[in-house]
């Protein structure tokens, strides 16, 4: 079964047992600083969950794009090496805001797998938080899932939250296993073998957790469930490893014929290509919900992804810009799901191109200046902190990525020593920065800025657009040297200045 049908059965599903079909939102949250990005389905429905906000539904069904690569949930170091790990991916979900709880989600969960979609109940396992009778009785007497083929399972597996803050409760997961194939291990899912592999978790939601750890319950008991589209699509495809599945294919296949690599001929090529498949799926998700590549935050999230990617592409002995390729063709491949990551194609192929173009600018020189430290680590095996700073801060490596590099070589980067110099460097800066008068530069524009409100972005819709002037800003010189701005009413030939507007289609 092809995964778009696997999606559409999911959401029909769900659809037909009155739920209300939500489309996914923005990897980005909205309103949410706790998250960098949306890591799970119920993040969009986080307040309805905790009461703040109503909806006209009670039930709902999505499929949501995610993206673990930071925070809480990080997948990124396994990304190419497990079969199963990703750090953009779609999780399907069914969620009830005080409506069904435990015995109908387990119920629903089961009729969908087992009877609609037609996975061997034989292969299925479950746990269970440790303490919760409740769910391990209903999967038994209900359900009928043998008792042996039920396991107990603490906190650290069956418990499930968002964050260190945030709804959160016990769950309970479904286990496919993938049998004596893999590995002749029998202990079921708690001996933690990849030869079992979670596929559903569903989150019996009772409690909103404080920034101070302590727990409150909710208005009312609610569900979360979260299914790995990829994983699902796998077992339903009969393979193994979610890149053999008709998600990934697409792309490996592209990889390789950008480089030349044939798939399922080495390891070491397979987890290149993997990497690619993978973050040029992230990287066309991110630049298409509006994330830039850049050394803060969310963009260095993004370029760390796409400088990691590219690097393999190295590898793989491609020696041009690639990656916006691979975006383009995630594009394709979405654009009946999620039509922006299509509709934003050529946007976001001029982004992943230039990012490329600059990267390849330093690599070269920097990985003769890595190379040379890691066959000076000799016997300690590691890479000076100061070595691993000038990389990043010269040029462009991310601390992952030397690590990474150093990691296939046996060799650790001093990463405290990285932190020295990277604070010896922020208070040089800091130093640097007094009397300069940057501050009141600052100043001015945040005070423009809480005058006038964010200028809307129309770029993604239109090249030309009409809009209101709201302030323009002429660049003096002050008497120590610095630029100064001032309000002004023109600009004329020969000056330099800025005009605020409350609507572009330019990007700032
Ligand atoms: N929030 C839970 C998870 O991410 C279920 O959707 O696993």
């Amino acid at each position: 079964m092809k995964a778009s049908q696997i999606r559409q059965r999911f959401l029909g599903y769900f659809a037909r047992n009155g739920h209300t079909v939500v489309p996914s939102s923005s990897l980005i949250p909205h309103d949410d600083p706790t998250l960098f990005f949306v890591n799970a389905g119920m993040v969009q429905f986080k307040d309805v969950f905790t009461g703040a906000e109503r909806r006209d539904y009670a039930r709902a069904v999505t499929a949501q794009k995610c993206l673990r690569v930071s925070g809480k949930h990080n997948d990124l170091e396994n990304v190419g090496r497990t079969a199963r790990h990703h750090t953009f991916f779609e999780m399907l979900g069914n969620f009830s805001f005080g409506d069904y709880f435990k015995a109908d989600a387990i119920r629903m969960a089961w009729d969908l797998f087992i009877e609609d979609l037609g996975i061997d109940a034989d292969r299925v396992w479950v746990t269970v938080y440790e303490d919760d009778d409740e769910a391990f009785a209903l999967w038994r007497d209900r359900v009928g899932v043998p008792e042996r083929r039920i396991q107990r399972l603490g906190a650290k597996d069956n418990f499930w939250s968002m964050g260190d803050t945030g709804p959160c409760g016990p769950c309970s997961e479904l286990h496919y296993d993938f049998g004596s194939a893999i590995s002749d291990d029998p202990r079921g899912p708690a001996g933690g073998d990849d030869r079992y592999v979670e596929f559903c978790n569903l989150v019996f939601m009772q409690f909103e957790q404080a920034a101070d750890g302590s727990r409150m319950l909710l208005p009312r008991p609610s569900i979360d469930t979260g299914t790995g589209l990829e994983r699902v699509a796998t077992i339903l495809q009969g393979v193994y490893n979610n890149y053999d599945n008709d998600l990934f294919q697409p792309l490996i296949q592209e990889a390789c014929r950008i480089s030349g690599a044939t798939y399922h001929s080495d390891p070491e090529v397979d987890t290149a290509l993997r990497v690619l498949a993978d973050h040029a799926r992230a990287t066309a998700f991110l630049v298409a919900d509006g994330v830039m590549p850049s050394n803060e935050q969310r963009g260095y999230v993004l370029r760390r992804v796409m400088r990691r990617a590219i690097r393999f592409g190295v590898k793989l002995g491609i020696d041009r810009p690639f990656l916006h390729e691979l975006t383009r063709k995630v594009g394709e491949e979405f654009a009946g799901t999620y039509p922006d990551v299509n509709d934003r194609a050529a946007f976001v192929s001029e982004v992943v191109r230039a990012e490329e173009e600059r990267f390849r600018r330093t690599l070269s020189r920097g990985m003769r200046l890595l190379d040379d430290a890691l066959e000076a680590a000799g016997p300690s095996k590691t890479v000076a902190g100061d070595v691993a700073f000038t990389l990043s801060d010269t040029y462009g490596f991310p601390l992952d990525l030397t690590q990474l590099i150093a990691a296939e070589k046996g060799v650790e980067v001093d990463k405290a020593g990285f932190d020295e110099a990277l604070e010896a460097q922020k208070k040089r800066g800091r130093q640097a920065w007094k009397g300069s008068g940057e501050q009141a530069i600052a100043e001015f524009w945040r005070a423009l800025a809480e005058t006038h409100g964010a200028t809307a972005f129309t770029g993604y819709d239109h090249e030309q657009d009409t809009g209101a002037i709201l302030a323009i800003v002429k660049r003096g010189v002050a008497a120590d040297g610095a630029a100064e701005w001032s309000h002004v009413d023109r600009l004329t030939a020969g000056e330099t200045g800025v005009v605020l507007l409350d609507r572009t289609p330019f990007y700032g």
